[in-house]
């Protein structure tokens, strides 16, 4: 049986359950998959850092760029984050190597997606991002891989644990935002800089992926308009609360005659409604098609549920697959259209 040798970069909340949960799946891994997954050599900032994880057996580089594109590696893992370099460099050379790559980074993917995509499409490089939508969630395969017998109407969900998170514990216990802030940070669901998750960004990032696989569009999240949670007040919820509503933060992208209409906003949810009931981490993506309408949820952030799909996409490489990132060649891929927002007067609503 041969090894998938694997380089990771990133050894931060997700990087080390990846490491930690391909430890504890090594043997059923290879058994489904027939080939070992191997981390053969790992970067981050801290060599001295205690991560929990035992690094003794890996080469160590203090440069993400060097592993990429030097390393003895099959596979490059990106886990660093950030939309700039070392992120972005790193991966490029990984794909102009020939060596595939998996990332959880929606803010570079939704940034340089297309053009990471025609890298890998370049030199026979597989770009899986499983993680980088709704976590552990398996949407973005779900979109490649089981909706192709239909014709996508609508999209939408909500796509930001740290959002939904602070929501609810401000709704039910009444505690302030800056309190479940913290804790949505300690408890690693946050993005390093959390403006992303409260001002709606790291949805709209998240949106633009899913409207390119769902719609085959280019990734555009420009397209999006976006607006996040950071407003709300408490007086907000329970005003909303004894109208029957739950306020949560949605992202949407619905087929219009005018092109893809693309939002991200705070949206009053009926009480009944099964996307009322979503709470704390959890996220949702609905996705209606022409023949089948269905509704994902499960855990949205964290360090397990994301590096259960990084695991996965680790999964499709050593059983061979090279899916195309957005599901067909990048140069297929129509420009995205920006369709005029759809607004009732007294606020948004939901179709
Ligand atoms: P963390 O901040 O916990 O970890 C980041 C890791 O990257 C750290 O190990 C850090 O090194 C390393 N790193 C950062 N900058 C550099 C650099 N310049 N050179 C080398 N190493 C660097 O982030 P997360 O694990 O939370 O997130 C990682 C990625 O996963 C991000 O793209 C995020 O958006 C995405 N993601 C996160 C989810 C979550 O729930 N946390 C869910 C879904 C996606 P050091 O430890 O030495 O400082
Ligand atoms: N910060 C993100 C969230 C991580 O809270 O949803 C998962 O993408």
């Amino acid at each position: 049986m041969s090894d998938l040798k694997v380089g990771l970069a990133g050894l931060g909340t997700v990087g080390a359950a990846v490491l930690r949960m391909l430890a504890r799946q090594e043997a059923e891994i290879a058994a489904r998959t027939g080939r070992r997954i191997k981390v053969v050599a790992v970067a981050a900032r801290d060599r001295a850092k205690d991560r929990g994880v035992d690094l003794s057996q890996v080469a160590w580089f203090d440069d993400p760029v060097a592993l990429a594109r030097e390393g003895e590696i099959d596979v490059f893992v990106e886990l660093m984050g950030g939309e700039g370099d070392p992120a972005k460099a790193a991966v490029a050379a990984a794909l102009d190597a020939g060596r595939s790559v998996v990332t959880a980074n929606k803010a570079l993917l939704a940034r340089c997606g297309v053009e990471l995509a025609r890298r890998a499409e370049a030199t026979g490089a597989a770009l899986l991002f499983e993680a980088a939508v709704a976590g552990g969630i398996p949407v973005v395969k779900t979109l490649r891989e089981a909706m192709e017998g239909n014709r996508l109407v609508r999209v939408s969900g909500i796509l930001n644990g740290t959002c939904n998170y602070i929501l609810t514990r401000m709704a039910d216990e009444k505690l302030s935002f800056g309190v479940c802030l913290s804790e949505a940070q300690r408890l690693g669901y946050a993005e390093a800089d959390p403006t992303f998750d409260i001002d709606g960004f790291d949805t709209a990032h998240k949106l633009a992926l899913l409207t390119s696989l769902a719609f085959g569009t280019r990734v555009d999240a420009e397209a999006i308009y976006v607006e996040g949670i950071r407003q709300l007040t408490l007086e907000d919820l329970d005003a909303a609360d004894d109208l029957g509503y739950k306020v949560k933060l949605l992202g949407v992208a619905v087929r219009t005659d005018a092109g893809i209409e693309q939002r991200v906003h705070p949206t009053m949810v009926p009480k009944h409604w099964p996307l009322a009931q979503v709470a704390g981490v959890t996220n949702a993506v609905a996705l209606d098609g022409d023949a089948v309408d269905l509704t994902l949820v499960g855990p949205g952030a964290g360090g397990d549920a994301t590096a259960s799909a990084v695991v996965a996409d680790l999964a499709e490489m050593a059983r061979g697959a090279r899916p195309f990132a957005f599901g067909m060649p990048a140069e297929l891929l129509l420009p995205a259209e920006r369709a005029p927002m759809q607004r009732h007067e007294g606020g948004y609503y939901i179709r």
